[in-house]
């Protein structure tokens, strides 16, 4: 069976249920274009160091194309006898181009600095995808933050009304963790970009005198790995890329677990645009989130596949072992989870309606102010102490009458504390207050145009 990379030494082929077990063709065979490129610039390596002659070379790169073409025209299939894709894209290139010329390309590499090579060009790949996906949901939050400037909401805190604040604040809270992710891809791509498996061999480097340097920067790497072993035994990258997809996934459950609350009735905050949301087989009347609720399901999902991996890494001793060969299929769920998600996500988000009247008429309410009344104090020179003290004093007598803050008289203030002068009304109204809270990072509309400028252009930069 030419689709076996080994054998020589074996009397026997393999069991079947061993190859069913060893099989992972079913999964890596979307690694086919980037295990062809590694090929070619492998093939140029060898070429470059004397191994293969100009025809031999043309040869291999011409039947490298034709099944690159073949793939990418849906013709390619890897075979059951197939082990994984490496083996496959031998055997088919040794049909291609006949054993002589085929079999001279696998000299000097080994399918673990294979692997671990053209499993960071696909992520690299996939983190670009990711992070563009990322960048259109926070550029949907700015169009939110931009169209609703100037509307109030009520702030929580335990879920329970704390001080009012802009909505578009609100919003840009979700935007910047989101672009944060994007950065952390960026991070991630600088560190995996800096050094290509490629010549660490099987695990102790090759001996053909190939040039790692050339393959990497056809590769799209800054540089080659330092130690060999490190290089086929790493995994940290695989790692490190399901944490940031986890992250995104918990950050973008956060904005769905709101939108779910912001749209049932007691809140009343948001519609949901019927394209982007679902009916019910029996109640007629429903008009449910499935959007949001699959957006904190899958974070779910997210953290599994990274907990999974680290499960598989932890321990294993070097350098490659077959274990490793469980990296793939949670990460490619990461990536595929992402990839549906977001566009979605983005979409439901695009198309939410606010009720910045109902929002506006819940601001207040809560005793949201009662910080305000104990900032104005302190302006007035009172102790933060007395002022906190004076202003719980002024929500006690508010719930004992159940009335807001703004309802109590100028009598009723000064009975409390003569430091409260009717001047304390300036802040007892949502304008005021969010008006009030104008240092950097804070809710005041000035800040809040301010800091969406300052969005747009870590966007703009990302
Ligand atoms: N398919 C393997 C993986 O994904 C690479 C092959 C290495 N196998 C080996 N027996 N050295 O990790």
């Amino acid at each position: 069976n030419t689709g076996k990379l080994w054998g020589g030494r074996f009397a026997g082929g393999p069991s079947p249920e061993l190859e069913a077990l060893s099989r992972s063709t079913h999964f890596d065979w979307r690694l086919t274009p980037y295990d062809l490129a590694g090929s070619r610039a492998h093939a140029n390596a060898l070429h470059r160091a004397g191994l293969l002659t100009d025809a031999d070379h043309a040869e291999l790169l011409r039947g490298l194309a034709s099944l690159d073409e073949r793939f990418a025209s849906g013709e390619l299939h890897p075979d059951p006898s197939d082990e994984d894709v490496h083996g496959a894209l031998e055997r088919l290139l040794l049909e291609e181009v006949g054993p002589d010329v085929g079999g001279r390309l696998r000299a000097g590499r080994s399918r673990n600095d294979q692997i671990a090579t053209l499993f960071k060009v696909f992520l690299r790949d996939h983190a670009a995808t990711v992070a563009a996906l990322l960048l259109d949901l926070v550029d949907v939050l700015a169009q939110h933050a931009r169209t609703h400037l100037g509307a109030v909401m009520p702030g929580r805190t335990h879920l329970q009304h704390a001080q009012p604040v802009l909505l578009s604040h609100h919003l840009m809270a979700h935007a910047w963790p989101l672009l944060r992710d994007v950065g952390r891809l960026a991070d991630w791509d600088a560190r995996v970009a800096s050094d290509s498996p490629y010549g660490s061999g099987a695990l102790a480097g090759q001996s053909l005198g190939l040039d790692p340097t050339g393959v990497a920067a056809e590769l799209g790497f800054a540089g080659s790995t330092a130690n060999s072993i490190d290089g086929t035994a790493a995994r940290d990258f695989v790692a490190e890329f399901a944490f940031v997809c986890a992250q995104v996934g918990v950050d973008v459950s956060r904005l769905a677990e709101e939108v779910i609350f912001w749209s049932t009735r007691e809140v009343g905050f948001v519609e949901l645009h019927d394209s982007w949301s679902t009916g019910s087989s029996i109640m007629p009347q429903k008009k449910n989130p499935d959007v949001a609720e699959l957006a904190r399901g899958k974070a779910g999902r997210l953290i599994g596949n990274l907990t999974g991996l680290l499960g598989t890494l932890k321990a294993l001793p070097l350098a490659y072992n077959r274990d490793l060969q469980e990296d793939k299929e949670p990460v490619f769920d990461s990536v595929d989870t992402l990839e549906v998600l977001l566009p979605a996500f983005t979409g439901m988000v695009e198309t939410l309606r606010f009720d910045t009247d109902r929002m506006a008429a819940l601001a207040p309410q809560g005793f949201s102010l009662a910080t305000d009344i104990a900032e104005w104090l302190v302006r007035e020179g009172v102790p933060f102490r007395v002022a906190h003290e004076t202003a719980g004093a002024c929500v006690r007598a508010c719930e004992a009458r159940g009335i807001e803050l703004a309802d109590l008289s100028d009598t009723e203030l000064s009975d409390i504390s003569p430091a409260l002068t009717p001047e304390v009304r300036e802040v007892l109204t949502v304008e005021g207050s969010v008006a009030s809270r104008d240092g950097r990072g804070g809710t005041a509309p000035r800040r809040v145009e301010e800091q969406l400028e300052e969005l747009n252009a870590t966007a703009a930069a990302a």
